[in-house]
């Protein structure tokens, strides 16, 4: 059997404070090789906060989540940084590129932090992704000598730096004209097919919920619907 690349079981976020705060809970899923999940659900549902499960930017307070089969929410800070480095990119809505840095620059900057390869390899892999997502003309531009479709692109090559076995996106494309998000869902679904990759995106946008293979629907922090996109008809709140 398949080891799913991201499994939670039982996981949640639950914030105990004066007052008890429920961001997720219950939630039990796995991520396939090959699949292109999207995440929808209204306003202060969760998603976010799944998301940042998933993707071990934050502990879950209830349950587990598994990265490679590795259970990860008793692993110390540095063991589940080498985790995100090695396996999981994160795309957010707002790019989050280093603005002192060219575009190459912030690719190289997970490579760097991985060190598994010599610096003329990293450069040449920075430059065939920004080549491939069509930035070979603006390796050299900064964050803020680009467009916001362009700057998306580079936070996406950047994700891809190390070769992720996951790509976890929160609206990436929540900034950006329809010409700009119709590229970025293309390259995503690209990502998919081509490199079995897995996708798992939060969007607001149905048009973009209906191109993944599986949508799953948050209410309430809990999981209200989870099924093959054919099998049921997009369903997104506000
Ligand atoms: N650090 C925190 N402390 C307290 N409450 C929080 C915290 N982070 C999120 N919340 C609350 O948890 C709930 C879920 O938030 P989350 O950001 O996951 O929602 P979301 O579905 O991503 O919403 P949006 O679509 O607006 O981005 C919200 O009610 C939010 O106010
Ligand atoms: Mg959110």
């Amino acid at each position: 059997m398949t080891t799913p690349l991201i499994e939670a079981r039982k996981a949640g976020r639950i914030l105990r404070g004066e007052i008890t705060t429920t961001l997720v809970t219950d939630i039990s899923l796995s991520v396939m090789p090959g699949e292109f999940v999207s995440i929808t659900g209204p306003s202060g549902s969760g998603k976010s906060s799944l998301l940042y499960l998933l993707g071990l930017l934050d502990i879950p307070t209830e349950g587990e989540v598994l990265v490679g089969g590795e259970a990860t929410r008793a692993l110390d800070e540095n063991h589940r940084a080498d985790l995100r480095l090695a396996m999981l990119g994160f795309v957010f809505q707002f790019h989050f590129l280093l603005p002192e840095f060219s575009a190459l620059d912030n690719v190289l900057l997970p490579m760097r932090a991985l060190g598994r390869m010599k610096d003329a390899q990293m450069r040449n892999r920075a430059t065939d992704l920004l080549t491939t997502l069509g930035l070979a003309d603006h390796l050299w531009k900064r964050p803020d000598q680009l467009s916001g479709g362009q700057r998306q692109r580079v936070a996406i090559a950047r994700a891809l730096a190390n070769q992720p076995s996951v790509i976890l996106a929160d609206e990436p494309t929540g900034n950006l004209d329809t010409v700009a998000s119709a590229q970025v869902v293309s390259i995503l679904r690209r990502i998919v097919d081509e490199e079995k990759k897995a996708v798992v995106i939060v969007t607001h946008d149905p048009g973009l919920a209906a191109k993944a293979d599986r949508q799953i629907q948050i209410i309430d922090g809990r999981i209200a619907s989870d099924g093959l996109s054919a099998n049921q008809p997009a369903t997104v709140a506000s």
